[in-house]
């Protein structure tokens, strides 16, 4: 269930005609003020958005006062929020109380020989290392997480431009920030070659013995990762690692959907995800709360150019080829949007009737407007559709305005300037009550994994064809793991088996057969479906 259903009392966006369009305050759409509860006395008492996401987010009095992070006082009123379970909230309260307690203790990594003697602390950490773009990062961090709290270890992040400005510390009182004694250049060194690289060398001495660290496992997840290092996935393998205090991972992929298959996890994942496709949609959202910085800049987009709309429709378009061919890929688009009416038809001026304007003023109401928000690195897309619903009136008379923030032409990984606009565009197309996005991009997975809508995901387009269909419903609003196809994990008791089709909720990606995604089993499927449509 959303919360944002009635049953959990909390209100969604309140749609206006559009005959009496007033803005809408950032108050409206990005949750309300402190202090709005008690000056707006005169209203009806409306039910006030709770900025936890029903105890998913602590309270906001469990942060320090001075740690600034508006966003986290301004939670949208998005509609597809999943209500997290009693056990997930608890198990993220538990967990900030042990990130408090260890996340001090991380610097006395490098001096581990010296302290030896003293008692255990208990303190386990997992360290997330950043690889590739922001969509692969916000995806792996969100795995690592999860890891963590399946295995009671504290997650530290690797100190990136993401990690340190893009997003808000989500621990209250602790930083989730590796401390700099981890520079950059001894995170490298933790590569194919690494001694401690998990399952590559003996499980007996996993410290760096030249440098007196504590005992650390390297967990070697990314492209060129052997049968070996996907043993991760083996209850043996867990059963070593439980001992080692440090691992460190590596990941370019959402492994999380992988945890199924442990039999060490499966009832705790169970119990704490009853909505198998919500695993992004719950951690993330607790995770990654815009900085100040962004907040600013997402909120100054959104009221200039998003504000006034009855509907906000996203579209992502990402394209590979080194040379899209885009005429191509706007005609898929088209097709999408016109064959699934997504978008309103524009009625086709033949140009022998002269199409009788419908207003005769610059301020007339129309039907109704729809807002698009376009992202892709192009600006074509942008243009085409903009003109299309410049040529001529819709047949629902409704008006179609198209924005994109940016056009930047090339994905540049690892800028500031970029990864800024990036996140702004991942939250601003969370935003949306319905998204078309791109297959096969991490981009658009985390913008519908953190919206928790279901998008219409557009296929590749292979040698010049624009595929048919050109877009499907995705079946799920979790991201799609690839990359290392499920049955290829061979542990030493059983193997996993090649079958997608073990579990009812893991199912073969739209847009990626090798692929698997978390998905809600039959029942609330339909039901789930049933409720977007209305929408
Ligand atoms: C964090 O610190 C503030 C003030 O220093 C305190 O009021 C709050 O209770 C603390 N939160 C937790 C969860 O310890
Ligand atoms: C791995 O790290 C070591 C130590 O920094 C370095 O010498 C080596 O070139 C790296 N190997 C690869 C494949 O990156
Ligand atoms: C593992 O340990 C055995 C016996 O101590 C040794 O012969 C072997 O070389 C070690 N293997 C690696 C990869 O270190
Ligand atoms: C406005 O929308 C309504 C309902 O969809 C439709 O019946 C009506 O014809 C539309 N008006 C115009 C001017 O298109």
């Amino acid at each position: 269930m959303e919360v944002g259903e009635t049953e959990c009392g909390l209100p969604s966006i309140k749609k206006k005609k559009s005959s009496a369009v007033t803005p809408m305050t950032a108050a409206v759409l990005f949750g309300v003020d402190a202090n709005a509860e008690e000056t707006s006395t005169t209203e009806t008492p409306k039910k006030i958005q709770d900025r936890t996401l029903g105890g998913l987010l602590p309270e906001l009095s469990e942060f320090e006062p001075g740690v600034s992070c508006e966003s986290r006082s301004h939670q949208p009123h998005r509609k597809n929020y999943f209500q997290p379970s009693k056990e997930l909230i608890q198990r993220l309260r538990r967990y900030e109380a042990r990130h408090r307690k260890c996340a001090g203790r991380a610097r006395s990594f490098f001096r581990a020989r010296e302290s030896q003697g003293e008692k255990d602390d208990g303190c386990r950490y997992v360290v997330w290392t950043a690889i590739y773009g922001l969509g692969n990062r916000m995806i792996t961090l969100t795995s690592a997480f999860l890891y963590a709290l399946l295995t009671d270890r504290v997650l530290l992040v690797e100190r990136t431009k993401e990690t340190t400005n893009l997003f808000c510390e989500p621990i209250p009182n602790a930083s989730w920030l590796l401390p700099p004694e981890f520079t950059y250049e001894w995170l490298q060194s933790l590569n194919e070659s690494s001694p401690q690289r998990f399952a590559h060398n003996n499980f007996t001495d996993y410290s760096d013995t030249s440098t007196g660290t504590a005992d650390f496992s390297y967990i070697h997840l990314i492209w060129n990762n052997d049968d070996e290092d996907k043993t991760f996935f083996c209850d043996e393998s867990q059963d070593q690692l439980e001992n080692v205090p440090w691992l460190f991972m590596r990941a370019d992929e959402y492994l999380l959907p992988s945890y199924f298959f442990l039999s060490r996890f499966k009832a705790d994942l169970d119990a704490l995800f009853p909505d198998k496709e919500a695993v992004f949609n719950l951690l993330g959202n607790y995770l990654f709360q815009p900085s100040d910085v962004m907040w600013t800049r997402i909120t100054r987009y959104y009221r200039s150019y998003l504000a006034n709309h009855d509907r906000l429709v996203g579209i992502q378009v990402r394209t590979y080829q080194p040379k899209s061919p885009l005429p191509n890929v706007l005609e898929q688009l088209q097709q999408c949007i016109l064959k699934n009416d997504l978008l309103p038809k524009v009625i086709a001026d033949d140009g022998r009737s002269v199409v009788k304007p419908q207003t005769s003023g610059l301020q007339e109401p129309n039907n109704g407007s729809t807002v698009v928000l376009m992202t892709s690195l192009e600006s074509y897309y942008y243009d085409s559709l903009t003109e299309y619903y410049l040529s001529g009136p819709t047949e629902s008379g409704e008006s179609v305005t198209i924005h994109q923030p940016s056009h930047d032409g090339t994905q540049q990984t690892g800028i500031l300037v970029h990864d800024i606009k990036a996140w702004a565009e991942i939250y601003l197309l969370s935003l949306s009550d319905s998204l078309i996005t791109s297959g096969w991009s991490t981009f658009g997975y985390a913008a519908h994994a953190l919206a928790g809508i279901r998008p219409w995901i557009l296929f590749g387009v292979v040698d010049d064809q624009v595929p048919d269909p050109p877009c499907v419903r995705a079946k799920s609003v979790d991201p799609c793991y690839f990359h290392i196809p499920v049955g290829n994990i061979k542990c030493p008791s059983k193997d996993v088996p090649d079958d997608k089709h073990i579990f009812p909720y893991l199912q073969s990606c739209e847009d990626n057969n090798n692929g698997v995604k978390l998905v809600n089993e039959s029942s609330t499927l339909e039901e789930r479906t049933k409720f977007w449509h209305q929408h």
